[in-house]
């Protein structure tokens, strides 16, 4: 096994020195390091479910317009197919063939990246590849990935994070004969639930501070489906929630406020073989899980939240426990749903098929001074996003593992690869283990301060050139990505 080196650019290394030592001294100055608070609401908005669309011959665009969000609160937003903030669900099966006529209607130059979808490259909304305004392009791929919970956003060079954060994304949900067979909740029971954390006093402006461009972007406002104050009137019966943490920078510690366990049955990248009992899932941005929820043992009127946790690792975040959405239990029904032992083989990728190990130093300082020329502040392995650099690459069809090594940082960084998905093989340091969620298929893993993971990946057959970045939106705009080509 080849061992690759990561070669050092002494100009750089002490540029990053000179950058470190103003971001500690900014540190002590600074006291807004942590992220802002959430201001829990009042939950009575009815949660909005996006409306689903045929992924075999879809057309729509990306437009901006005002929300309503809730009484009294009306924002510029942008949005796709016609929503005025988030987008369509698509739903499509395996193996079909993906059609979409996009157009972008916005002002500004934006493309769609279809994350966790193994894609052609020109198909993938690589940072360069963009449509101008008034322009078009036809997306139009095969689906491969499994049965799953997929998302779409835009991902235009250093504008990811503020088209996302102004409302652009939406689910991309992949289906199959096999899993229609396994009799899961569907329907109106299978409820996508994207969760994102806005600044209302701003309007949905995106104008991050060199604080925000720092730490991410914090709202102090989390709006599911884009509502704030949501609840869902829910029967007595199993829930399929699909949850997606769409936020910037915000990681969620989900969890149920009746303490009830949720039985986890996928992951990024799909079902899992089997159902797992879990109290709670910790998501970072760009991170999915499915799980389902038993309202059967309660009765009409009462309530459950989603809530989050408080949770430990990371400097900036984790502190605070808070609501996000209300269940309230309207009606009586029987359940039909059967509990299933298994659900669909995750094949193990074996350590022995490696053929290169790769690592990457992930683990920058904090507090970036935030005032460089480029806005580049957030390092990846000491470089920064170079869209005409090839930073690695991969052989088709092989297999590799790739080592984010957090060791000696202290910022919380999700990295995400473009181009398929991966499984997760070991966490050293911090949590020093996986966590049941991270036992599926993967395509954005998190990474706390102290923490080395380990992720192996067979690269599909697709050339060309992708990225791979850490999914928090202010540090993958701040420099934090980097290219790879499979060849
Ligand atoms: Cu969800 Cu490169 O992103
Ligand atoms: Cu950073
Ligand atoms: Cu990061």
């Amino acid at each position: 096994m080849k061992q690759i080196r990561i070669k050092f650019n002494l100009g750089l290394l002490s540029l990053f020195a000179l950058l470190a030592f103003s971001a500690c001294m900014k540190m002590h100055m600074d006291p807004d390091v942590t992220a802002r608070d959430i201001a829990e609401k009042i939950f009575s908005n009815p949660l909005p479910v996006p409306p689903v669309l045929d992924g075999k011959s879809a057309a729509f665009d990306a437009k901006s317009s005002t929300s309503m969000l809730s009484s009294g609160i009306t924002v510029n937003s942008l949005g796709y197919a016609g929503a005025p903030i988030l987008g369509a669900t698509i739903r499509i099966e395996q193996g079909e063939n993906f059609n979409l006529d996009f157009k972008n209607n916005l002002i500004e130059a934006t493309n769609i990246h279809w994350h966790g979808l193994e894609v052609p490259a020109a198909q993938d909304g690589y940072p360069t590849d963009v449509i101008a305004p008034g322009g078009s392009f036809q997306y139009s791929f095969q689906v491969k990935n499994r049965p799953g919970t997929y998302w779409y956003h835009p991902h235009p060079d250093m504008a990811t994070a503020s088209q996302a954060y102004r409302g652009l994304a939406g689910f991309f949900i992949v289906g199959s004969a096999e899993e229609s067979a396994l009799g899961l909740p569907s329907g109106e029971f299978d409820v996508p639930l994207v969760v994102q954390d806005k600044r209302l006093d701003g309007g949905l402006t995106y104008a991050p501070s060199d604080n925000d461009r720092s730490i991410g972007l914090f709202g102090e406002t989390v709006l599911v489906n884009g509502k704030p104050g949501a609840m869902f009137e829910v029967a007595t019966r199993t829930y399929r929630f699909r949850l997606l943490n769409g936020s910037n920078a915000r990681i969620y510690n989900f969890t149920l406020s009746s303490g009830a366990t949720m039985e986890l049955i996928g992951t990024d990248g799909g079902l899992l073989d089997a159902p797992v009992a879990i109290n709670s899932v910790l998501l970072s941005p760009g991170e999915r899980a499915e799980v389902l929820v038993n309202f059967g043992g309660l009765t009409v009127g009462d309530e459950v939240f989603l809530k989050s946790n408080a949770f430990a690792g990371s400097a900036t975040q984790g502190k605070q426990d808070f609501k996000i959405m209300k269940f309230i239990v309207t009606r009586q029904e029987d359940d039909p749903f059967v509990q299933v032992s298994t659900l669909m083989p995750v094949e193990k990728i074996v350590e022995s098929e490696a053929i290169a190990i790769r690592t990457f130093n992930i683990g920058h300082m904090m507090a970036h001074s935030g005032t460089t020329m480029s806005g580049m502040i957030h390092p990846l392995d000491g470089k920064f996003f170079d869209p005409n650099r090839r930073d690695e690459v991969v052989n088709a069809n092989s297999v590799e593992i790739w080592e984010f090594d957090n060791t000696n940082g202290t910022e919380t960084h999700p990295m995400h690869l473009h181009a398929g998905q991966f499984q997760v093989l070991s966490r050293t340091g911090g949590r020093g283990q996986l966590e049941a969620w991270e036992k599926g298929w993967k395509d954005t893993v998190l990474a706390f301060p102290g923490e080395k993971v380990r992720i192996i990946v067979r690269f599909p057959g697709n050339l060309g050139k992708y990225v791979f970045h850490c999914h928090n939106l202010e540090h993958e705009d701040g420099g934090m990505m980097l290219n790879y080509e499979i060849k």
